[in-house]
């Protein structure tokens, strides 16, 4: 066959990993095997891609970003557009396509296959809101990066008895930051799913003060504050897949500001950011994304098509795009409850009153 792999949305660790796999799998099957580049923008015009070679990839495996360059084009926006990705793929002769990505990327391809294109797709998202997949490429190096951050977020909040208030990302859900908060032992936790009111995240700053004389907090980008003026976030800068950036909300900045008018207890902020998408990639990034790239070509092979690779327990499995496209994989209430229960006990428990 001839294969074709691409990357497309927001870069994350282990994408090298897994266009490694692709290929070194393809080879295995004397396929030939394509990099598209800078995502489904690479299928427009008069497409860029090029034949990988072995040398491309061999020493990929432990490095972050993606070899082939990603975008956030949408060709999903129009019928035109979809057919030009169609004719591309035709023209240059692909048998096979491998479109490693997040639910926009994933949401192209399920439309692809529909339009008669051998797609199969590959969930990569630091966020982890695939659904039908346990866990999306990129997920655990980003939590490590939190976690890591609030450890030393941890000794500077307790040295100088202090409010650290840490933004993370996480655009519709709060995976980044229940998975982070609790694995670097955030006192309190906001998540996009789950409103909350500024009231209720200073009593918490006050009573986490009280006992302990530092607080260390994990909020989301996305996480709606209620009682709380933040400005909306530019249109104008949104993406083609209609996505505002979220982190221009500034959401960690206003809830320090407020805790500190309303309180007088002095509070910083850090906002990971991109630093979350970076870095070398964890042990299980670089696993799991070797397994889902070689399944992915094995799909192609065996006519599994128009599926993702996704993880379901120990195993690799195919998923139908169509059951997992525009939809989104929410944290479930239960497990954000088990976070605020624990910080909550855990407050009460080591308060000097018992309360
Ligand atoms: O989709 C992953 C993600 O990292 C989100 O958590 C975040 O909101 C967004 O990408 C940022 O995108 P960009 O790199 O385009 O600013």
């Amino acid at each position: 066959m001839r294969i074709a792999v691409l990357t497309g949305g927001g870069d994350c660790p282990g994408l090298n990993a897994a266009i490694r796999a692709v290929a070194q799998r393809g080879w295995t099957m004397d396929d030939e095997v394509c990099g598209i580049h800078y995502g489904w923008s690479g299928l427009t015009g008069e497409g860029e891609m090029h034949t990988l070679s072995p040398i491309e990839v061999r020493d990929i495996l432990h490095e972050s970003g993606t070899m082939l360059g990603t975008s956030r084009t949408n060709p999903g926006r129009s019928k035109e557009d979809l057919e030009e990705v169609v004719r591309n793929l035709r023209r240059h002769a692909i048998d096979g396509l491998v479109a490693i990505g997040g639910d926009d990327t994933l949401s192209v391809a399920a439309k692809l296959h529909e339009a008669g294109v051998k797609v199969v797709g590959i969930p990569k998202t630091i966020d982890n809101d695939v659904p039908g997949t346990d866990f999306c490429i990129g997920f655990d190096t980003a939590t490590g990066v939190i976690a890591d951050a609030l450890d030393r977020l941890l000794s500077t909040a307790k040295s100088h008895a202090r409010i650290m208030v840490t933004e993370v990302m996480g655009r519709d859900t709060g995976w980044l930051a229940v998975v982070g908060g609790l694995a670097g032992g955030a006192d309190f936790i906001a998540i996009p799913e789950v409103p909350v009111h500024i009231d209720y995240i200073i009593e918490h700053a006050a009573q986490h003060i009280a006992t302990h004389r530092f607080s260390v907090m994990a909020i989301a980008e996305g996480t709606q504050v209620e009682g709380l003026e933040v400005p909306k976030a530019e249109v104008d800068a949104s993406d083609q897949f209609g996505h505002v950036r979220l982190a221009d909300r500034g959401i960690a900045q206003r809830v320090a500001d407020e805790i500190e008018r309303r309180t007088g207890i002095d509070t910083r902020v850090t906002v990971l950011g991109h630093l979350q998408r970076g870095g070398t990639p964890s042990v299980r990034d670089r696993y799991i994304s070797t397994l889902m790239g070689s399944a992915a070509v094995d799909f192609l092979h065996r006519d599994i098509l128009g599926c993702m690779t996704a993880l379901k327990g120990q195993e690799i499995v195919s998923v139908p795009l169509s059951e997992i496209a525009g939809k989104t994989w929410s944290v479930p209430p239960e497990l954000y409850e088990l976070g605020r229960r624990f910080f909550r006990t855990m407050a009460a428990l080591e308060s000097p009153q018992g309360t």
